[in-house]
């Protein structure tokens, strides 16, 4: 079955579809076959498209996430996906809360697929400047070739 992964941030707007557009980027390049999305904590942006200091930032990279929508992460999720991945330490506890005894899937951080950054948050970048989102896709990509690399290897 195909490897999925969800990735979850605060807003569902900024950190998290950074990732998923990086993670999908990365995987198309590498030829791996991968299911990639992204939810938020919280519901303020549900059926909203991400931040346009996103899709700038995204845009700019060469990839496209005009068309992403917000959505909340739901209980199905812990099952339906093999890896859901926190941008930052609140989400991945709001995240433990969360998750139904069956839950299957493998949860991390996001910094934990970056060599030396393990434990470590994505800063949110929703209440800063521009330049925060070009850090984030920074760290959303260095994380993403990784996660290609070790997901590749355990096909
Ligand atoms: P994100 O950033 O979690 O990276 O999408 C945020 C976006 C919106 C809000 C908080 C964080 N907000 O409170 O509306």
């Amino acid at each position: 079955m195909t490897t999925s992964v969800l990735f979850v941030c605060l807003g569902n707007i900024c950190r998290s579809p950074l990732a998923e557009a990086a993670l999908r980027h990365a995987a198309a390049q590498a030829g791996l076959a991968l299911i990639v999305d992204s939810a938020g904590t919280g519901d303020w942006h549900v059926g909203q498209a991400p931040d346009e200091r996103a899709q700038a930032v995204a845009l700019k990279n060469g990839v496209s996430i005009d068309h992403l929508q917000g959505r909340v992460v739901s209980v199905p999720d812990f099952r339906d996906f093999d890896h859901i991945i926190a941008m930052d330490n609140q989400n991945l506890t709001d995240l433990r809360t969360m998750a139904p005894n069956d839950s299957t899937a493998q949860l991390s951080l996001l910094m934990d697929h970056i060599d030396g950054r393990a434990g470590e948050d994505v800063i949110d970048p929703y209440y800063g400047q521009a330049e925060g989102f070009d850090q984030t896709w920074l760290e959303v990509t260095a994380a993403a070739q990784t996660l290609c690399r070790d997901l590749a290897a355990k096909r």
